[in-house]
């Protein structure tokens, strides 16, 4: 049976449009309490400061996605069951995804980020709501804020579609959306099959089941004033609260970052890739064996970024747990939950490091 996708789990407090805020730099400036909201007690850099110079060394792992897919796969496999347990991220490549499709996908994001503030407020979220454009885990009018604006939609299931919140211009933005969140789940359903095999799970649906629904996360990080780069970001540091997610860096200007050592790895864009990552729902399913990686997103002052992140998680009336061929003789370390529980977990809390997964744990 098809399950309604629940409505009213919770939003975000309304906030300052950031394109707007940037356009009007002077603005900002004179009216400290605006700008406080934005300025973190701490310099970023500080964190950029790595550990030694072998994280500069340090790349991301790259994974071929059609060499995963052959028979002849065993190498490919263990490089990205690697990645997924040193890593929780890595880049995909020669995914199948036609070229023409990813262009495409990035011009009308482009394109809608460029439309004037009025039209894209007719899109905007509505109370209580998710989807739609404005921003995300905004919790108090206390929390410091992210220095980008998002568009959010929930893409797959076709039955979770809203289409009344997807945006009729530029005017192929619809079909393109189509194309591209379909080619996406297919991406991610055949990592996640991938994971499955590489864990020994007996049924591969166990994990492919998380690529059952997607919601696209479009984000846009406006140039950020020169006098306040090292102070602001354009995405808090956090893991992701779903099962996988798989983004593509619209923009050739870097501004993602990873934790690794105590230190950040930027993840730098590769032409044609995707970047994947592992969630927190799949450090659960794993009990612990893959762990959800920590990121963030810094801004630059000079020039604009666009993302396209793309969640994959399970149905809502099923249940999250760690699973049974994979925890064996180990102690059980997460607790159990319905997909709908989880979701108003998470949309209750800030966006702020692993504090999903601390929920999670049994302690
Ligand atoms: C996200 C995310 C990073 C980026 O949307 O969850 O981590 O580079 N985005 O925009
Ligand atoms: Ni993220």
């Amino acid at each position: 049976m098809e399950v309604a996708k629940p409505r009213n789990l919770g939003g975000s407090l309304p906030v300052p449009n950031v394109q707007d805020l940037a356009a009007r730099p002077q603005d900002l400036t004179a009216t400290p309490t605006l700008l406080h909201r934005y300025l973190l007690p701490q310099p970023n850099t500080v964190d950029l400061q790595l550990d030694g110079p072998a994280h500069e060394q340090e790349h991301v792992p790259v994974i071929d996605l059609g060499r995963l897919l052959q028979d002849d796969r065993a190498e490919e496999a263990a490089r990205m069951r690697l990645a997924c347990e040193n890593w929780g991220f890595f880049q995909i490549v020669n995914h199948g995804i036609p070229e023409e499709t990813m262009e495409e996908m990035k011009r009308n994001v482009m394109g809608f980020f460029a439309l004037p503030l009025e039209e894209k407020a007719s899109l905007a979220q509505e109370p209580g709501g998710i989807e739609g454009y404005g921003q995300a885990f905004v919790v108090s009018e206390e929390q410091k804020l992210d220095w980008a604006d998002m568009f959010f939609l929930l893409t797959q299931p076709p039955s979770y579609r809203d289409l009344h919140l997807w945006p009729s211009n530029p005017s192929t933005f619809k079909n393109c959306l189509e194309s591209y969140s379909a080619a996406v789940q297919r991406v991610a359903s055949e990592l996640l099959r991938a994971m499955a095999e590489n864990l020994g799970a007996r049924d591969h649906s166990d994990m492919t089941r998380l690529a059952a629904t997607q919601g696209m996360r479009m984000n846009y990080y406006p140039p950020c004033p020169e006098a306040h780069v090292d102070r602001m970001l354009g995405l808090s540091p956090h893991s992701d609260a779903v099962g996988l997610t798989l983004l593509l860096q619209v923009s050739s200007v870097p501004g993602l970052q990873i934790r690794r050592n105590g230190g950040w790895v930027p993840v730098m864009p590769l032409p044609g890739a995707l970047v994947a990552n592992v969630g927190d729902v799949v450090e659960v399913l794993t009990n612990g064996k893959y762990k959800s990686v920590e990121h963030r997103a810094v801004v630059n002052a000079r020039e604009e970024r666009m993302s396209i992140a793309a969640f994959h998680s399970g149905k809502f009336g099923t249940t999250y747990g760690p699973l049974e061929e994979v925890v064996g003789d180990e102690e059980v370390r997460y607790r159990s939950i319905s997909v709908e529980d989880y979701v108003k977990l998470v949309l209750s809390s800030k966006l702020e490091g692993k504090n999903i997964m601390d929920a999670m744990k049994i302690t």
